[in-house]
């Protein structure tokens, strides 16, 4: 698919098809999440696949009980064959920038030194680079917050308790969707954005 019409066509997908995802289109929707870029080139995000239904009822069962899902708004979610986990590394941030060509930042300190956390950032340019890898695959994705729910997924597939999970990527067949409340939201125009020269 041409750029620009991934760019133009990517919307948050919240209802799905079962039919499993082709194994060859998700390797290349991983692979675009590798190449997305890091700060210090640190390569410190991890990505937990969870594909079948097996693997993605239990992220089910451990975010969304039985009792909840009655009242869920998307319940086709669920039928999202493919979830990827986004799992950072605060701690990696922290050492390669006390590494020597690094140091001088003062990030090497600790986490509490960062302005900007960039493991979280990073985060969000593998998270975004899977979103446009599954829609040039012509699929559908969601990005959505794990939550509160953090600690139980972490500890349910056994991901090391110091990394952060930055956030789960749905990928899959759309299917008639309900539009979410957000995207009632009128963007802002881009001369509203832009602030050349200043603000
Ligand atoms: C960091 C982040 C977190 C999000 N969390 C959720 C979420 O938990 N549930 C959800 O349905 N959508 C979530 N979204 C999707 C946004 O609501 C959506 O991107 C926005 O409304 C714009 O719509 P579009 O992406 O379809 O253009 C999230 C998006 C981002 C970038």
């Amino acid at each position: 698919m041409d750029f620009a019409d991934v760019i133009a066509t990517r919307r948050m997908v919240r209802a799905y098809r079962r039919d499993p995802v082709d194994p060859g289109a998700l390797e290349r929707v991983l692979h675009a999440a590798r190449r997305a870029p890091a700060a210090g080139n640190t390569d410190a995000l991890d990505l937990v696949v969870l594909a079948g239904t097996e693997q993605t009822a239990a992220y089910w069962d451990t975010t969304l009980p039985e009792g909840r899902r009655n009242d869920f708004p998307w319940p086709d979610l669920l039928a999202a064959p493919v979830i990827v986990l986004v799992v950072t590394n605060p701690a990696a941030y922290v050492s390669r920038y006390a590494e020597a060509d690094k140091a001088v930042t003062g990030l090497g300190r600790g986490t509490d030194a960062w302005p900007v956390p960039f493991w979280f950032v990073d985060g969000g340019a593998v998270a975004m680079a899977l979103l446009l890898g599954a829609v040039d695959e012509g699929l559908g994705a969601l990005l959505f917050g794990v939550f509160e729910h953090e600690g139980a997924v972490r500890e349910r597939f056994a991901i090391p308790a110091d990394r952060r999970i930055v956030a789960a990527v749905a990928i899959g067949h759309p299917t008639e969707d309900r539009p979410s409340r957000s995207t009632r939201r009128p963007r802002r125009p881009l001369t509203e954005v832009v602030h050349r020269g200043r603000w």
